[in-house]
């Protein structure tokens, strides 16, 4: 068995054990503990929920004086009681609005783990999905707190940069990173904005 076939069964593993609806748990509680990203009574948004495994890690770091709003194209089977699911295209012309009513005032935390349905050519891929990173920038000056934090994935190719660029511009820092769980293989990363300026 290759290293990365481990490593994936081992994440993968792990999660059921300590049930977490999926192994992406064991990344956002990787740059949780590096970056101290979210903290107890935090707001959190996490945009590309399902299946659940970050809402269940956010859940636990804001406790029960925080709240966690999640919003994915699929429904989201979760049963906490600071956690708010709801189905939603961010691509939708009204998302934003939509966003806006269900949270009710600006996040403490903004979490993006959107992937777009994987066509395998790579040019393709990141072209979507950086367009899906774009939809969530675009949408931060309405829905995060001045000195609010952000996590985004961002699959690796040509416009990696310009995404870096525009972080750059409205974070105090920004890091770009690939937590342990992350498949070698796959080309997604992870930047980590911290402090966000508006
Ligand atoms: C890698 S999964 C997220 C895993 C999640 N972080 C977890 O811990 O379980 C990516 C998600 O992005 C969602 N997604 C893709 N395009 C979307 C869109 N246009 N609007 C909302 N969600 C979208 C997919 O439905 C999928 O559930």
């Amino acid at each position: 068995m290759k290293l990365s076939q481990a490593r994936r069964d081992f994440y993968r593993r792990k999660a059921k054990e300590e049930g977490y609806k999926s192994r992406a748990a064991y990344k956002l509680i990787e740059l949780v503990k590096r970056y101290g990203l979210i903290k107890a009574g935090d707001y959190v948004i996490d945009f590309g929920c399902a299946p659940g495994g970050w809402l269940q890690v956010a859940s636990k770091y804001v406790g029960s004086k925080g709240k966690v709003f999640g919003f994915d194209i699929k429904a989201v089977d979760i049963n906490l009681s600071n956690v708010y699911t709801y189905v939603l295209d961010i691509s939708s012309p009204d998302a934003l609005d939509f966003v806006k009513k269900s949270v009710l005032g600006e996040a403490d935390v903004i979490l993006s783990d959107l992937s777009p349905n994987i066509s395998g050519v790579w040019e393709i891929d990141h072209a979507k999905q950086v367009d899906l990173t774009l939809k969530v920038i675009e949408m931060l000056p309405h829905l995060l707190k001045p000195g609010g934090n952000c996590l985004l994935k961002v699959f690796q190719g040509q416009y990696l940069d310009l995404v870096r660029n525009r972080l750059n511009r409205i974070f105090d820092k920004v890091y770009l990173t690939k937590p342990s769980a992350s498949r070698k293989e796959s080309s997604e990363l992870y930047f980590v904005c911290i402090s966000y300026i508006g």
